[in-house]
């Protein structure tokens, strides 16, 4: 089973969205609380891809409004990107986690997971359309490009792809998050950099 077998007839974001929230085309479906689904204008000409949603998406059922989604929303405002008029959504779309104490810890989604949830990210980009396409990290860039991709290898290149028009990756935000503080704001200025490549494809 993959959410392939939960897609709706008629392929809109309302009909996604709502056909998305009862999807059990993997196991994650019990692991997380909700769905969380893509959010943005339909119209968009740019789509970004995460990861999976993290512990406050699980909650508020929005994706990237925890941290990374601070990091992502300071990085795009200072490459001159407005969040609301792009779209922004998950390779995966439950939140993956593993008890350590009271605090629910991040997994990185696998291979099957992954597979299992891409029609849902296809479904996203055959409806919006975007002529730009950027993928934050491994997994959104593996998820779409293969899994030999590496993104230190070719951040911020325009990609050979036909995906859209312009396809490009970059970094997580997360790993700026994870980093060393000290490297904080070299990571943050290259993430920025990279998404100002992008601004100007806008
Ligand atoms: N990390 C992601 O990849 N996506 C989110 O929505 C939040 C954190
Ligand atoms: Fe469906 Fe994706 Fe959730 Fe798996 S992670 S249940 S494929 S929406």
């Amino acid at each position: 089973m993959t959410a392939a077998d939960f897609l709706p007839e008629r392929l809109t974001l309302p009909a996604l969205r709502e056909a998305a929230a009862g999807c059990r085309g993997c196991h994650l479906w019990q692991v997380g609380t909700q769905t969380v689904f893509g959010e943005g204008a339909a119209g968009a000409s740019a789509v970004f891809v995460g990861e999976q949603p993290g512990d406050q998406e699980d909650r508020a059922g929005k994706p990237f409004v925890g941290p990374a989604g601070r990091v992502f929303d300071e990085a795009l405002d200072a490459a001159g990107i407005d969040r609301t008029s792009v779209y922004v959504t998950n390779a995966v779309k439950h939140f993956k986690w593993q008890a350590r104490g009271k605090r629910r810890i991040h997994q990185k989604p696998n291979w099957t997971e992954m597979t299992a949830c891409r029609p849902w990210l296809e479904a996203e980009l055959a409806v919006v359309k975007p002529r730009v396409l950027v993928l934050l990290g491994a997994t959104a860039a593996q998820s779409l490009l293969g899994r030999q991709f590496r993104v230190t290898q070719h951040r911020g290149e325009l990609l050979e792809s036909d995906l859209a028009e312009a396809v490009t990756a970059t970094v997580h935000p997360s790993s700026i998050l994870r980093g060393e503080p000290s490297d904080r704001e070299a990571n943050l200025a290259a993430f920025v950099s990279d998404l100002t490549v992008v601004a100007k494809l806008l």
